[in-house]
């Protein structure tokens, strides 16, 4: 039988005669593409939520995540928002009050050189910080949203899980750096006595966040791509990496990390089916991967010259071409988890781009 205990504003009443806080759960990065439906399939389970923002933050694509569902509204009233920098520990200490569980999604996500300082800042300090107030704060569990870019080398088929260990002397982008500086940060504190739980995703596909990393791919493609790469692309549906977050928490696992990858694809396989849903003509040709180079020089001597924003970085170029297989396996077998259809991810993401944007 479901023991029904008295409520007092956000606090039980115990027959012990002590007051404990409910079950609270913090999200970082809410305002992000992951954060954002992650926040969603939180508080439409019934949890708690409180989710941290920066004071320049925008709620814009958070509310346009939630409105994609017909409770979107209702449910977006209960997320308890609050003021909280990664970096800054006393706004950190207020948002970890009465916390239990802790997703850690939010990030600078960038792969311009000139942004390293800020990078290993945001994402390593910024992990840091987090990690030490939830070991601070007893929290029960934490879940942070790694990526496939803090994974190493490839074995000899070019097959990359969870295993796959770091390689300090390959070339690795300032971004790559930064998430693999942060994840050390988890398994430090891990071996600290915090229960955690890594994911480490593929390119994410998510509608709302039109202008964001990944959801620009989106855009781009609307807007019509006139080469493609000969490179295989890992994606796999934002939906799915909230859906494994949300099991591995609920789960017993811990002091483990899974590769979330639904599709390995090539440039071609999935630029022609996110154009055709887009109704665009898909690109017809191949650029070499010396074209590339020399635009990206080109690129970086602008950027000096004219102080232009990089658009791209060599390692931009690089992962263009990489013919890298990330293996699911791990987490599929697990949880038991299978991954949304690629076609079926790309005509919903299509579709809501199609009524928000054209
Ligand atoms: N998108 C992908 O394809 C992909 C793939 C693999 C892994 N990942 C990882 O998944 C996580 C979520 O990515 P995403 O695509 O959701 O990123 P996103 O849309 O760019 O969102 C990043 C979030 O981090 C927040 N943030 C950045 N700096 C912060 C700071 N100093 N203090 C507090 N919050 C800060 C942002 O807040 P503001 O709204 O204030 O900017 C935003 O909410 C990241 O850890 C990323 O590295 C992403």
């Amino acid at each position: 039988m479901e023991l029904k205990l008295p409520r007092l504003g956000n606090l039980f009443y115990l027959p012990t005669k002590k007051y404990v806080l409910r079950f609270m759960i913090l999200v970082t990065g809410g305002t992000g593409l992951v954060g954002s439906h992650l926040l969603y399939a939180l508080v439409k389970a019934g949890h708690n939520v409180r989710a941290i923002h920066r004071r320049e933050s925008s709620f814009d694509a958070v509310k346009k995540v939630f409105s994609y569902r017909q409770d979107g509204t209702v449910l977006y009233q209960k997320i308890e928002w609050q003021e909280a920098n990664l970096l800054d520990i006393i706004q950190l200490t207020e948002a970890f009050k009465g916390i239990i569980r802790v997703y850690h999604c939010a990030a600078y996500i960038s792969f311009n050189p000139k942004k390293y300082y800020l990078l290993r800042k945001t994402n390593i300090t910024g992990t840091a910080n987090i990690v030490n107030m939830a070991l601070a704060h007893n929290i029960d569990k934490l879940c942070y949203v790694s990526s496939i870019a803090s994974l190493g080398q490839g074995n000899s088929k070019g097959v990359i899980n969870e295993e796959s260990e770091w390689n300090p002397n390959q070339k690795h982008s300032v971004y790559t750096i930064s998430k693999y500086g942060a994840e050390m940060e988890v398994w430090r504190a891990s071996q600290e006595g915090l229960k955690t739980v890594v994911v480490n995703p593929g390119v994410i596909l998510g509608e709302g966040h039109w202008d964001s990393a990944s959801g620009s791919i989106t855009t781009r493609a609307f807007k019509g791509i006139p080469f493609m790469t000969k490179g295989i692309i890992a994606v796999v549906d934002v939906l799915d990496v909230v859906d494994v977050m949300q099991r591995l928490m609920d789960s017993q696992i811990t002091m483990q990390r899974f590769v979330v990858v639904g599709h390995n694809c090539s440039y071609k396989e999935i630029l022609g089916q996110l154009c055709e849903a887009l109704g665009k003509k898909p690109p017809a040709r191949y650029i070499s991967k010396f074209w590339l180079l020399v635009l990206s020089n080109l690129d970086a001597l602008s950027s000096f010259l004219f102080r232009t924003k990089r658009k791209l970085p060599g390692s931009t170029v690089r992962s263009l071409y990489s013919q890298d297989f990330y293996d699911s396996n791990a987490i599929k077998t697990t949880i038991d988890f299978s991954f949304r259809p690629l076609e079926q991810s790309i005509n919903r993401v299509s579709k809501h781009f199609l009524n928000d944007c054209s």
